[in-house]
């Protein structure tokens, strides 16, 4: 096997979704943990420090005690080389989460057994869906009275619609849960509570009438397991991998990631049938990790990640062959060449200077605005890798200049962090020094506000605007394209690629310049437009 084969085969890239408290950051600190990446004695502490201490970076993050930014950790883990994105579970920030989403090759959503499956979690997996991403999951906190096991399997099947196959099975709940069993490799893990528990903790049994199931978790409890394996073997076919990996069925996993119960079993089990890194899609053809010749994008900008150095960071996610320190590359996007001294890995928060890199990796390159998210980075090939696509805002703003003495920064700071992708900022094209900013969510206005004045000692205004929808629009006559631009002149903004836009007031009002312009296509992605261009 060549070395670039022998990387890829060891590389497994994935991301951890969740609606917003069902556990992602304690199992994230539980992987890392498993993985010698964060060395935590004990218990873990508070959820503040707790969120400090791993994957946030802004103060702002801190205060408000959400997880705003991706971040991306690196551990080893028997044998594999694992990195872990994690994602925002903050709604507004879901633009930021889908494109993190692009980068990954499979997923673990975290369902809270109290809740069930939620608003976020369901948004998030059609986004897995549409990519075929092979998503496994875990159901935390079985420490707690939750919903009945059987209910959750049913719920997810209906509301991710996705088929499940139980991998380990909860003997009891809430205070009388004992543990799980294994039904693929049959072995029992037992739950102590407040105790470490390791891969490897387990007891083996060779059926489940084997009366040392009754002696480890009393009579009643075996009887049940027993039940309830009969009735899940009727209902679900056995786990087959490659239905996982064809993205069409989600192996399911019980515990307690607070408990670290559970959390072992599931990154035995990703390790051993999680995929190695998948071909991508580029507007030309597809990547595959195995060609020789290097490819990669960016997904992710982040400005001032250390506050102490004013620094601008761009992820990239390795499709192709291997990437080397020092080596010039092809930017595609500007057609000059790229070359860098100092790649990063994350591992944890630490980051450390690479070498190389293999398909799969996220690396992060020192960044002083050459880069956009989305571009393409190749050994001379002009391609362009898709899904990456900026969503159609659901909030407009004019942005107008608070302090006149600070221009010079606040144009410095709009631009970065629009580059970054923490707003969309548009024009009119008729009147280009109008911005219009667009956000998913009024989260992202108050953010940029705080950065622009942290980061760049700048002060921004919003004054309202009176539409709601944005569509992307082109067409294949490009005379009726810009007859309808002229037209509707007051409705166009421009994105910074030079795309139209059009704005809508209502679900109402976009419906009817819908029907009586069957020229013109409208999207709610850039993603069509620009890749047909
Ligand atoms: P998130 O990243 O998905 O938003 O969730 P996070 O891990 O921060 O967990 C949300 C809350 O749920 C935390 O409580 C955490 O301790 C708790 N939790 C996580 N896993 C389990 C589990 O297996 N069982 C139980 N009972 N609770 C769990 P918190 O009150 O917000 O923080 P803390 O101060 O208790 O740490």
């Amino acid at each position: 096997m060549t070395e670039l084969l022998q990387e890829i085969h060891k590389r497994l890239t994935f991301a951890i979704i969740s609606h917003p408290d069902a556990g992602k950051t304690t199992i994230t600190e539980k992987l890392l943990l498993f993985g010698g990446a964060i060395h935590i004695a004990g218990a873990v502490k508070s959820g503040k420090n707790r969120r400090a201490a791993v994957s946030d970076f802004m103060a702002m993050e801190k205060e408000r005690g959400i997880s705003i930014s991706s971040s991306v950790m690196g551990f080893e883990y028997g044998g594999r080389a694992i990195n872990l994105l994690d994602t925002p579970g903050h709604a507004d920030f879901s633009e930021d989460t889908y494109r993190g989403l692009s980068a990954v090759d499979s997923a673990l959503i975290v369902i809270d057994s109290v809740k069930g499956v939620e608003d976020r979690t369901r948004k998030l997996c059609v986004v897995c869906r549409m990519r075929h991403t092979p998503i496994a999951t875990f159901m935390n906190k079985l420490d707690r009275e939750g919903k009945n096991p059987m209910e959750l399997m049913d719920e997810v099947e209906r509301e991710l619609a996705l088929e499940v196959r139980p991998v380990t099975w909860p003997i009891g709940q809430g205070k009388g849960f004992k543990g799980v069993y294994n039904i693929l490799e049959r072995r029992l893990i037992l739950f102590t509570p407040g105790e470490v528990h390791r891969p490897g903790d387990f007891v083996a049994i060779n059926d489940l009438a084997d009366p040392l199931l009754d002696e480890k978790v009393g009579s009643s409890l075996a009887n049940r397991l027993r039940e309830d394996v009969g009735i899940l073997s009727e209902v679900y076919p056995p786990f087959e991998k490659d239905d996982y990996l064809a993205g069409l069925v989600t192996p399911v996993f019980f515990g307690s990631a607070l408990n670290n119960f559970g959390v072992g079993e599931l990154l035995e089990s990703l390790v051993s049938m999680a995929p190695y890194p998948t071909p991508k899609e580029a507007d030309e053809r597809t990547v595959t990790p195995e060609e020789e010749r290097f490819s990669g994008f960016i997904f992710k900008i982040h400005a001032n990640m250390n506050p102490r150095h004013r620094d601008r960071v761009a992820f990239m996610r390795i499709c192709s062959g291997k990437f080397e320190r020092n080596k010039t590359y092809y930017h595609v996007r500007s057609g000059k060449p790229f070359r860098t001294a100092n790649p990063t890995a994350f591992m944890s928060q630490d980051r450390e200077i690479i070498d190389e890199a293999w398909p799969g990796d996220i690396i992060g390159l020192h960044d002083t605005g050459t880069f956009k998210i989305g571009d393409t980075v190749t050994e001379g090939e002009a391609l362009s890798f898709k899904g990456i696509p900026s969503f159609a805002p659901q909030i407009f703003r004019v942005i107008v200049n608070g302090d006149p003495s600070k221009e010079k920064q606040y144009h410095k700071g709009l631009n970065q962090l629009a580059e970054e992708g923490v707003v969309q900022i548009f024009s009119k094209p008729h009147n280009p020094n109008m911005r219009v900013l667009g956000v998913v969510g009024q989260l992202q206005l108050e953010v940029l506000q705080y950065r622009m004045d942290n980061e760049y000692g700048a002060t921004c205004n919003y004054r309202p605007v009176d539409f709601e929808i944005a569509h992307w629009i082109d067409s294949d006559d490009k005379k009726a394209l810009e007859q309808f631009v002229d037209d509707n002149e007051r409705r166009i903004l421009m994105d910074i690629r030079g795309n139209y836009i059009f704005m809508s007031d209502s679900q109402w009002t976009f419906e009817r310049s819908k029907a009586s312009n069957l020229a013109i296509r409208f999207y709610t992605t850039s993603e069509m437009v620009e890749s047909r261009a």
